[in-house]
């Protein structure tokens, strides 16, 4: 029998912090309201494209796992921020990791991207088609933001994270997983005009007419998520306490308490750094895995539970068992090219540029 053990992780967040008190100098907001509804204090605001935050991530991880990027079989890259849809931001990643041996493809699953990918991955190597596949979450959802609406703004940040997952004998890596979809609902969290959907010449450059029923969206994140982790569990004939960590997709620290809550997970079996990235989309959860390896979080055999929830509406849960490593084989030590601009001026453009469409819309 094949599994799919996760021998490599890596992350890359952007330099520049914006922080809550950042988003009240334009927004009608507060660091009050954005802590307590939240839990987020400050988001990272990218100077590079998604395609380039997506690489570091890989190149920290393929390292980690001691490996040559031209061994790996497959990138997939869990993204709903391509800088292109042609070519899509997979091939950006290979040619510029050097993973020349690689099949690959981004996989829009919105902030659910990761674990989907996790999921096919493992797949992959378990039918025998591969031995190395390398799988990043990447996202840049700041740069679809509608910035007069206070209640999305506030949420996202730009970040990526990445594992490598290599053809193993013995019990390890993905174990389980639930994977689903309420399409019916796909409107209530949507950027309605992004892609050829959107007219063209129709005069509204860089203004997205985003809809999001934060309300609702929190009810079916909570249920969705909720659902597939009983499945999950079931599958397995797991109880909660028998879960050693916890790595929610972190999108609100209300919906991340409330999980931890029915897992009857204490505050120790759960990472959380909503606080310090906000909701980086499909980035949340190798993120926290990442964090939670360098914080020595995970044992050798560790049973580690994911959800994550997203656009479309998408969903998922996963049981990871964790492989005998847990530390790296190497690192990596590129960085992103020099940043000189603050957040606030980063994404300033961008408000301006709302307004300006809203104010127009509305004549
Ligand atoms: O990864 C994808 C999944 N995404 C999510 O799961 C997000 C799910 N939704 C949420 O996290 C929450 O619904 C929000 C954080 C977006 C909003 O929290 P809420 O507790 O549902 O607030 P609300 O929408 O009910 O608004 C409560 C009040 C309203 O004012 P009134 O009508 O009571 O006077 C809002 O206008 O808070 C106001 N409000 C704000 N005030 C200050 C909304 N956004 C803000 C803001 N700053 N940023």
């Amino acid at each position: 029998m094949q599994y799919a053990n996760i021998t490599g992780w890596g992350k890359c967040l952007p330099p520049a912090v914006l922080s809550n008190e950042d988003l009240a100098t334009f927004l009608d907001t507060s660091d009050e309201w954005i802590s307590t509804r939240t839990g987020i204090k400050e988001r990272r605001i990218s100077h590079v494209s998604t395609a380039t935050l997506a690489s570091l991530a890989a190149k920290r991880a393929v390292a980690v796992a001691g490996l040559d990027a031209t061994e790996l079989d497959m990138v997939i890259l869990g993204t709903a921020c391509p800088d292109t849809l042609i070519p899509n931001a997979a091939s950006f990643v290979q040619a510029s990791i050097g993973a020349v041996n690689a099949a690959v493809f981004d996989l829009n699953a919105a902030c659910t991207g990761f674990v989907y990918g996790l999921s096919i991955g493992t797949a992959m190597i378990r039918s025998g088609a591969m031995k190395k596949v390398l799988v990043i979450g990447a996202d840049r959802i700041p740069y679809f933001l509608d910035y007069t609406i206070r209640d999305v703004s506030v949420l996202f940040g730009d970040g990526a994270g990445a594992v490598v997952l290599e053809a193993c004998d013995e019990e390890c890596g993905l174990i389980a997983e639930k994977l689903g979809c309420d399409g019916e609902a796909r409107d209530i969290l949507a950027a309605r005009d992004s892609g050829t959907v959107r007219e063209r010449f129709a005069g509204v450059d860089g203004f997205f007419d985003v809809n999001f029923e934060g309300q609702e969206i929190f009810k079916r994140a909570v249920r969705g998520m909720g659902q597939a982790i009983t499945c999950v569990l079931e599958k397995l004939a797991l109880e909660p306490e028998q879960i050693d960590l916890l790595v929610p997709h972190q999108a609100n620290l209300r919906i991340i308490d409330t999980l931890a809550k029915r897992m009857k997970s204490p505050p120790e079996k759960v990472v959380i750094n909503i606080e310090k990235y906000g909701n980086t989309s499909a980035a949340t959860v190798p993120i926290a895995l990442c964090e939670a390896l360098e914080e020595g979080r995970i044992q050798p055999g560790d049973k580690i539970l994911t959800a994550a929830f997203g656009a479309g509406l998408t969903w998922g849960a996963a049981v990871i068992k964790w492989g005998s490593r847990i530390t790296p084989l190497a690192e990596c030590h590129d960085e992103l090219p020099e940043n000189d601009k603050t957040a606030l001026e980063l994404i300033m453009p961008w408000v301006e540029g709302c307004r300006a469409a809203v104010a127009e819309k509305a004549k």
